[in-house]
């Protein structure tokens, strides 16, 4: 077993940030130590990037497979020049419109980022986060934090910072509590490595806005086909991710019928002495007449959808149910990445009715 350590728990107040705070947070990592933070996407478990040994702490207190690379974090574009070669002109055009934000790029990493930040990849994936504690703490830390979703290893993301605490607690050195996050899904990542910059990952800044700023953008084939026989080329998306523990099951139709279908389904498995869960909306919650129903928000408020997804899982979760039937959204803008999430947490099992 691994051997436990003392977390420390903080509260800072993005509104008048406690300094001495930021400072003793950046000195752990300066000093190799761990520490999660807030984004405005999801919180992140924070090392110094260019610290091989630090970094391979953050795999062994997530149990992340060692192959699957880290986004390093920076507070300003001269601190992306100092780890990456080439950057095309494309880059610095979505740098101007969304950094600070919630977009990664990948480029070509020099020297400076050791191949333990990568999983052992000649590239190396940069993001600027627009939260200021983040922001605060990445100057603290010496300018280049490594930072995956502070979650274990194939648990949802957290959205806040008791999700944090419950899956490393007495495995990291603090936890920065800085409230509930904003959006509540990660980062878009963008390749630039290739010919056609390629969306690896479907987030908050849409492929629409991406292609509105630069032009021509393709979508990774591995995102979009369900088998995994297309291999997603962000290691990370091939993982089953994002996944909870009871057997998930994405229920797609019309509403009178989804509901309908839940409602059978809930009664048989309740019937059979399981635990059901069901992900609803505000404007079918009522609708539903077993199970433990938690509404997601309003059908087309996408903003909550997204922030409220992976709460959702984690409580479902806690409540120890064995199956969850979750409605369908739609798939535009953000909508493209509640779905590329919501779906891989079901491992992909749809029921069309
Ligand atoms: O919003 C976010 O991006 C959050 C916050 C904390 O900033 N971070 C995050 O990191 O989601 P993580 O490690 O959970 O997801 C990073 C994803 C993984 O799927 C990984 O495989 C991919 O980015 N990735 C990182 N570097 C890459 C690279 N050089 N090439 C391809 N994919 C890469
Ligand atoms: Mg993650």
């Amino acid at each position: 077993m691994e051997k436990t350590i003392q977390t420390k728990m903080i509260t800072i107040d993005p509104q008048s940030m406690d300094l001495a705070a930021i400072k003793t947070a950046g000195d752990i990592m300066k000093a190799g130590g761990l520490v999660a933070f807030p984004t405005e996407t999801v919180y992140g478990l924070g090392a110094d990037a260019t610290n091989a040994k630090a970094s391979e702490k953050i795999y062994a207190a997530k149990g992340r497979p060692s192959d699957n690379p880290l986004i390093v974090h920076i507070s300003n574009i001269e601190a992306l020049e100092g780890i990456v070669e080439d950057i095309p002109k494309e880059a610095y055009v979505l740098a101007e419109k969304f950094w600070p934000g919630p977009l990664t790029m990948i480029f070509q990493k020099n020297d400076k980022i050791p191949y333990e930040t990568t999983g052992g990849m000649d590239t190396v994936a940069v993001r600027m986060p627009s939260d200021p504690i983040a922001r605060a703490l990445i100057d603290a830390a010496g300018g280049y934090v490594a930072a995956p979703s502070a979650n274990t290893s194939g648990r949802p993301s957290p959205t806040t910072a008791a999700h944090v605490s419950e899956d490393l607690s007495g495995r990291i050195d603090m936890i920065i509590d800085g409230g509930a996050v904003m959006i509540g899904l990660e980062s878009t990542i963008i390749d630039f490595t290739e010919e056609i910059p390629v969306v690896l990952r479907p987030g908050y800044i849409t492929l629409e806005m991406l292609r509105e700023a630069i032009g021509e953008v393709r979508i990774d084939p591995g995102l979009i086909s369900a088998d995994s026989k297309q291999k997603p080329k962000a290691p990370g998306m091939k993982y089953r991710h994002y996944a909870p523990k009871a057997d998930l099951k994405v229920v797609e139709g019309e509403t009178g019928a989804v509901i309908d279908e839940i409602n059978r389904r809930t009664a048989e498995l309740t019937a059979a002495g399981k635990k059901v869960g069901v992900i609803a909306t505000e404007e079918t919650k009522q609708a539903y007449i077993g199970g433990i129903v938690i509404s997601i928000g309003a059908r087309d408020d996408e903003e909550a959808i997204a922030r409220h997804l992976y709460a959702i899982l984690r409580e479902f979760d806690n409540l120890e149910v064995d199956a969850i039937f979750s409605e369908s959204f739609v798939s535009e803008k953000i909508g493209q990445a509640i779905m590329n999430r919501l779906l891989k947490a079901a491992g992909h099992q749809i029921l069309e009715v």
